[in-house]
């Protein structure tokens, strides 16, 4: 006899978009609530490590472009925020969730940008490693999710551009700007691989995501594939892979590579990475401080509804 959840199936198989008034199993609900705040939650914390180098960046022009850079990512918290509400989360519950720790965000803004070389390192390869992985979520079954995506993903390559383009900048500069550079590469490199999750086979929610087509590509998958794209780029502005294993694999195709440090990936997302108190303490600080700009707003919306009655 087919159930309200083989329907759901049978419409997800069939590759239907879901969308808000649509019913749905309230295990798809809670998995896209989880992933999606989490991801909202991960833009706007990322604006925090850029942030600090606003009025430390070399040039009016770098100054500007990373104004642009974290003004977009502030845009794509909203956008995911937004696209989580229509499943039924209020905007308040998720940032308490963030707050108490219930929620996690992206490990990768857990480390600190030392120099101006970790913005080029964050551009190039946290907002490429997101690149990888957001243009599969294009195709996720939730769409006001996939609508996020494709729109977002088009301010992505602007991010990942810039990043390359200050680290390919410094390659051609001073020997202490080559070091700089190469240093930068050093610290961000393996925590971005990180950010795809851990292996598919230590993964607790893949299955689902799967069965339900929230991800259309594994973690493993996706990281490979920022992998090969992005040795590549490294090898043309002369910086290397801070990887001994990092070998291309002929037969395969692919660059094998050397094991993640998932202890330290398991520690960063328990909440014990460098900057994770920070980085809370931060965003609490001016959450609370902007309280009357959210009061304001709602007193604005009631005597807008009271004045229509
Ligand atoms: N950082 C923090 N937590 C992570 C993580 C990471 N990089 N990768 C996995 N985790 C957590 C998961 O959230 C889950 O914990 P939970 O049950 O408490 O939520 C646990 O580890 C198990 O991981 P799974 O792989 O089973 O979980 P998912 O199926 O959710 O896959 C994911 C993890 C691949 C990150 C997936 O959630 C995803 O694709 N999310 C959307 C993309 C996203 O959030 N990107 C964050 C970066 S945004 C960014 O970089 C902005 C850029 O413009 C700068």
């Amino acid at each position: 006899m087919e159930t309200n959840d083989t329907k759901f199936q049978t419409r997800i198989d069939e590759g239907e978009f879901v969308e808000p008034k649509d019913s749905m199993p309230d295990g798809y609900r809670h998995h896209l609530i989880r992933q999606m705040s989490q991801h909202a939650h991960s833009e706007v914390i990322g604006m925090q490590p850029e942030g600090n180098w606003i009025s430390r960046a070399p040039s009016l022009r770098a100054k500007q472009i990373l104004l642009a850079k974290i003004q977009d990512e502030g845009g794509h918290g909203l956008y995911l925020y937004s696209a989580a509400e229509t499943l039924g989360i209020s905007r308040s519950e998720m940032i308490n969730q963030l707050h108490s720790g219930k929620a996690k965000y992206s490990n990768i803004f857990n480390y600190p940008a030392l120099t101006w070389a970790d913005i080029g390192a964050i551009g190039w390869l946290v907002d490429g490693a997101a690149i990888v992985n957001q243009i599969s979520l294009q195709r996720t079954s939730y769409g006001p999710y996939s609508r996020a995506m494709i729109r977002i993903c088009k301010e992505e390559s602007f991010h990942q551009r810039q990043g390359y383009e200050i680290m390919a900048k410094m390659m051609k500069g001073t020997k202490e700007q080559q070091e700089m550079a190469q240093d930068a590469m050093n610290r961000w490199w393996w925590p971005a691989l990180m950010m795809f999750g851990p292996h598919d086979t230590d993964s607790p929610h893949s299955s689902d995501a799967f069965k339900w087509k929230i991800k259309r590509e594994g973690n493993d998958e996706l990281r490979q594939k920022f992998i090969d794209k992005t040795v590549q780029q490294a090898e043309v502005i002369g910086l290397t892979i801070p990887d001994k294993e990092l070998k291309w694999n002929e037969k395969k195709n692919i660059y094998d590579h050397g094991e993640i440090n998932w202890n330290e990936f398991h520690q960063v997302i328990s909440g014990n990475g460098p900057c994770n108190k920070q980085r809370m303490e931060h965003h609490i600080k001016y959450h609370e401080e902007g309280a009357w700009v959210r009061e304001a707003a709602e007193a604005y919306k009631k005597e807008k509804s009271n004045s229509k009655i």
